[in-house]
């Protein structure tokens, strides 16, 4: 079951979330026109926190919202012990928009941005265990798909279009190849070659995505950072979904084409999953 955060941080202040409340005149609300980040909390620090913290930055540059970030880890700090959560696992949500002004498109002259930040409670599994199927779908999104955006309307209908068909991740097909989910990015695997979308406008380039890419060279794996066509699907050994939510997750299915079944999840999946258990361990034991 979802729930609401406890407590919700509104720029400085902590408030009870039922009583969190932002002007409709908030240009988040108005245009979408606002970034966001969502990372882990473990043990006493955030799960790779210093490249959600570059990859923040860059969302704020490449949208040319202003905010100082350096006082943002302290505010984590202060909105998890509001919750209670100090030492347990936790989801933060945090979002910048443009703040409030009258409404026009152009960036307004006087507005101060719109920090929101929580925190919820969150239990990750060592491995993710589920079996997990996708559909692809052709991309409706626009073309800044780097950027964090708030505006997520076209990766909500999408992911919607997957579970009426019983399926966790839509896929996006942009002029015939497959870029990255609706809030995942997506790797394949053949003859042992891992293969994912470069890091271009057309993915949002994952925190956990990057992980990975380390985990791949730790591991002495070739990568090809190259998007594979959806018509290539049936010659791929295995598939498998990374993010930070999803952590690294195997595909068993996209659309007729059935990778494994029963249990017999890909190795290289596999090896790759439990690299990145080990890595989630020592950043444990870094923050005790
Ligand atoms: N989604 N691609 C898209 C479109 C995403 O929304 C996400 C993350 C990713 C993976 O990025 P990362 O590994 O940094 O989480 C790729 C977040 C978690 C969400 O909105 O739920």
């Amino acid at each position: 079951m979802l729930s609401y955060p406890e407590k919700v941080m509104i720029n400085d202040e902590i408030i009870d979330s039922e009583n969190a409340k932002i002007s409709v005149f908030d240009r988040g609300f108005l245009f979408g026109d606002g970034i966001y980040e969502v990372m882990l909390h473990m043990g006493n620090q955030l799960l790779l926190g210093e490249e959600h913290f570059q990859r923040l930055n860059a969302s704020l540059i490449k949208t040319g919202i202003e905010m100082d970030t350096a006082s943002i880890p302290g505010k984590i700090d202060r909105i998890i012990e509001a919750a209670g959560l100090q030492g347990q696992e936790c989801l933060i949500y945090l979002q910048v928009t443009r703040g409030i002004a009258p409404r026009t498109h152009t960036f307004p002259v006087e507005a101060t941005p719109t920090l929101m930040i929580y925190a919820l409670p969150y239990q990750i599994p060592p491995i993710e265990e589920r079996d997990l199927q996708a559909i692809t779908t052709p991309e409706i999104r626009w073309s800044h798909c780097d950027i964090k955006t708030t505006a997520l309307q076209g990766n909500v209908l999408s992911k919607e279009q997957a579970k009426q068909q019983g399926c966790f991740e839509a896929l996006f097909v942009r002029e015939g190849i497959i870029t990255e989910g609706s809030h995942s990015n997506v790797f394949f695997v053949r003859n042992n070659v891992v293969y994912t979308h470069p890091a271009n406008n057309f993915i949002l380039n994952g925190i956990t995505r990057l992980a990975v890419l380390d985990i791949c060279h730790e591991l002495g794996l070739t990568v090809i950072e190259e998007g594979i066509p959806a018509s290539t699907l049936p010659s791929m050994d295995e598939a498998f979904l990374t993010g930070t939510t999803t952590q690294v997750a195997a595909l068993r299915k996209i659309d007729e084409h059935v990778f494994y079944k029963g249990d017999s999840k890909g190795t290289v999946t596999r090896k790759i999953q439990e690299a990145f258990s080990q890595l989630k361990t020592r950043s444990l034991e870094v923050s005790v």
